[in-house]
């Protein structure tokens, strides 16, 4: 949530920031704003709406070597230019990029800053006057005053801060938010994501909460907040510049469909060697051992992908299996069992209610596993163990890759353990060649693109609202394919245990109403589905079916390639993907970047 970016050296400094913050787009895109100067001319543009707004409003003339840059996603006051940042102090000699909440700015503004105007509502305005009345008013070092803002300020934050008068240094700190920095040759940058510098350079090196760092051209010293200064090497960010292009696609969210053979097969080659045996590490096999219950802790998708993972998982492990919403978990934790382990279930790394949780987790010496795509993560470096789901860079604010990588990677994990207790099942479950023959059943589904197309014409191009069904793992996958049509089409939808329409929801169900139903797997639970959808069907909605091969008849709209029952929700899932991608498509919304949304949700 929010993108910064911020360089300071012997580069052209407005092109870096901007096209740095093209690639955090992705993080919030409500406005934004880029600070540049020269060390004698400063200059600060900010937009509403898109990067490619603020692109319109720059002026040729505006250059210099050092500056910071953001994209917004509002959380205090509204999308205005205003309250887009960057913000200035009092004098406007200082410049302050954020991303978090400080809880505590008004508490700060009624004890520090009376006489004090402020242009618009951020908490973010709040913090850059704080440090400015401190040197300014107080006669405090720039490096002294931003510390004591930091000791003052309570809550979340990735800051970067210059000072108009000293243009040669960016002023940095972060707590819970995500920062990184770029280093390059004469140069150093700043990005809340590796992606935004990877044009500049692939050196990164982390930056940890509670952790300032004073950025120069030619060097970059980190401290903690009690001034001792920490050694900290680089790492190298293992990106493309092509994994993070859309192509010749029209929209990431459709090329990140379409990878997801592709991200199956990576995964085959990165858990199991050629003979099939599993290559997933022997300590996270261990923990899984030793656990009693295993706890799936995670928000949205992944959340999602989560529940379709768990009856695999419980079968071919024995081991019970609880899922938890991230955001309720980090402060309403249940009553555990002897011996948990919490797996931490997150696409991006950074999700702040994920982390909640494993902060939570750390304290009660919990052992964790997270689940990521993204190395170096905030979830990942603060978890006991973490196994990647090598899906590449996701960039559409609709998770879809993600979810079936996640699902697969959960797969070699329970085959994993399985095996090493010797349970039968888990050492027939030939997980290489079930998952190749899911790889090519998203192939199949993937080549029906235009005949769904017309489907969700027929379906829902006007539509309000509508339901998903089914039953079993089909249930599951009907609670990610509601979240994902609602996301990008605003078409309100439910994914409802198809069982359970007829206790209430039934009523909802009137002339032309919407209802997709999923039917893979299981033949007694398809004959009690199909019975469901007579039942609405006879109350006048409009149905279409997405059945398993197996199980097909007559008049089934999507057709779905059978697979092994344990991995039903990689390949249910991906008509609704294509669903949910052309409903939005046809409705003429951004499919990449809905509203109000963002990417990775590095608030609470
Ligand atoms: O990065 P994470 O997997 O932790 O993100 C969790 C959710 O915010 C995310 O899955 C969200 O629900 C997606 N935008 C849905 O498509």
């Amino acid at each position: 949530m929010c993108g910064i970016v911020g360089v300071v050296g012997n580069r052209n400094a407005t092109d870096i920031l901007m096209q740095g913050l093209e690639k955090l787009e992705y993080r919030g895109y409500d406005s934004a704003g880029i600070f540049v100067t020269t060390g004698q001319k400063n200059s600060l543009v900010k937009s509403v709406g898109r990067i490619a707004d603020l692109h319109s409003k720059l002026a040729l003339d505006i250059a210099g070597s050092t500056g910071i840059g953001h994209t917004r996603w509002a959380t205090h006051g509204k999308p205005t230019v205003d309250n887009a940042h960057p913000h200035r102090s009092q004098t406007e000699r200082f410049v302050l990029v954020h991303n978090g909440v400080i809880e505590n700015y008004l508490q700060m503004k009624e004890d520090y800053l009376s006489g004090h105007d402020f242009k618009g509502q951020t908490d973010t305005e709040i913090a850059v006057h704080l440090i400015g009345k401190f040197v300014e008013e107080e006669g405090m070092e720039v490096f002294d005053a931003f510390k004591k803002a930091l000791d003052i300020i309570e809550g979340s934050y990735a800051f970067a801060l210059i000072d108009a008068e000293d243009a040669d240094v960016i002023y940095v700190a972060k707590n819970k938010s995500p920062l990184l920095i770029g280093l390059g040759d004469g140069y150093n940058m700043v990005c809340s994501d590796a992606m935004a510098m990877i044009r500049e350079t692939n050196q990164f090196m982390e930056i940890h909460d509670k952790e300032l760092v004073i950025v120069k051209k030619d060097s970059v010293q980190v401290q903690d907040y009690d001034g001792n200064i920490l050694e900290r090497g680089a790492y190298t960010a293992e990106l493309d510049l092509s994994d993070i292009g859309k192509g010749t696609y029209p929209f990431y969210m459709l090329k990140e469909i379409d990878e997801q053979p592709t991200v199956m097969r990576k995964l085959i080659s990165t858990y199991a060697d050629q003979d099939g045996s599993m290559k997933v590490d022997g300590d996270i096999i261990k923990a899984v051992q030793e656990a009693d219950r295993i706890y799936i802790l995670a928000a949205g998708t992944s959340y999602n992908a989560g529940f379709a993972s768990k009856n695999m998982l419980e079968a071919l492990t024995d081991t019970p299996v609880e899922l938890g919403v991230a955001s309720e978990w980090g402060y309403h934790m249940p009553l555990l069992s002897k011996k948990p382990l919490f797996i931490l279930l997150t696409q991006s790394g950074e999700t702040a209610d994920s982390r909640q949780v494993l902060v939570k987790a750390n304290e009660m010496g919990i052992p964790s596993l997270t689940i990521t795509n993204v190395p170096g993560s905030t979830l990942s470096r603060e978890a006991t163990y973490t196994m990647l789901l090598h899906a590449g860079p996701e960039i559409a604010v609709a998770s879809t890759k993600a979810y079936t990588a996640q699902v697969a990677a959960l797969a070699f994990l329970a085959k994993a353990v399985g095996e090493a207790n010797g349970k039968k099942e888990a050492i027939d479950f030939d997980l290489v060649h079930e998952l190749s023959i899911v790889a090519q059943s998203i192939e199949a589904t993937l080549s029906e693109k235009d005949a769904i197309a017309e489907k969700v014409q027929n379906l829902l191009s006007t539509t309000r609202n509508a339901f998903y069904i089914g039953r079993g793992n089909d249930y599951y996958v009907t609670i990610e394919a509601a979240l994902k049509l609602k996301e990008i089409s605003y078409i309100q939808c439910e994914g409802f245990a198809a069982g359970e329409l007829k206790h209430g929801t039934i009523s909802l169900i009137e002339d032309g109403t919407p209802v997709i139903a999923l039917i893979s797997a299981n033949e007694v639970t398809a004959a009690h589905t199909r019975g469901n959808i007579a039942e609405v069907v006879s109350r006048g909605a409009h149905i279409l079916t997405i059945v398993e091969e197996d199980l097909a008849r007559d008049g089934d709209d999507i057709i779905v390639n059978q697979v092994h029952p344990y991995l039903s929700s990689i390949s249910m899932v991906i008509p609704t993907q294509l669903i949910a991608y052309y409903a939005s498509l046809q409705r003429d919304l951004d499919v990449d970047k809905p509203r109000n949304l963002a990417k990775a949700v590095t608030v609470e």
